[in-house]
């Protein structure tokens, strides 16, 4: 049985609406927030397809509590080639519309550089933003959710990203 991690970075909860419905569909008892529960890296790889969050912060940054375990993995080659790796985060497309969701596109290159198969692509047409580094061969990395300015989106979104996430693991 594969195992799944879901570690997760929010500082107001919207990025952990994500993480809970998660963790429901795939009966995770745990959610690991990373201000409170994370210690090292090691813990990442105790599983075989990981959900990482972070809602995306300053100018297209990660949450202040991944800085430091994304430097150790890309300063210590850490392998994650035997990983699944989807990505997740809220963010405001409209007041931080020039990097929205820029989090999850420097999650995707952390994990992937590191050998990690990404899941979960998304198409990028129904937002409205300027730029974004979650944006990766024209689609969405992951799933973005903005609940500043398309909160009435977001439970449909969450659960359509979920009915793939299922379809693709299993595959
Ligand atoms: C100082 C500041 C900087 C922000 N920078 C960005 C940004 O670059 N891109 C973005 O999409 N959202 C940005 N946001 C919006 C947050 O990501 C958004 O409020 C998100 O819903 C927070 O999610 P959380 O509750 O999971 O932490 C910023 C918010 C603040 C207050």
């Amino acid at each position: 049985m594969l195992k799944i991690g879901i570690f997760c970075a929010s500082a107001g909860g919207n990025s952990l609406k994500i993480a809970d419905k998660l963790a429901d569909a795939f009966d995770v008892d745990e959610i690991i927030s990373m201000e409170e529960d994370f210690d090292e890296v090691a813990q990442l790889l105790e599983y075989d397809i990981l959900f990482i969050g972070s809602s995306t912060w300053g100018q297209g940054d990660v949450h202040h509590s991944w800085v430091d375990p994304l430097f150790e993995i890309s300063l210590d080659d850490v392998d994650f080639s035997e990983k699944t790796v989807a990505f997740f985060g809220a963010g405001d497309s409209q007041k931080h519309g020039e990097h929205f969701c820029s989090a999850l596109g420097k999650l995707y290159k952390v994990f992937t550089d590191a050998g990690a198969k990404p899941a979960g692509f998304m198409p990028k047409e129904e937002y409205s933003y300027d730029f974004s580094l979650a944006e990766i061969d024209d689609k969405f990395c992951g799933l973005a959710i903005d609940e500043h300015n398309e909160s009435q989106k977001t439970d449909v979104r969450i659960e359509r990203w979920i009915e793939q996430l299922k379809q693709e693991l299993q595959s």
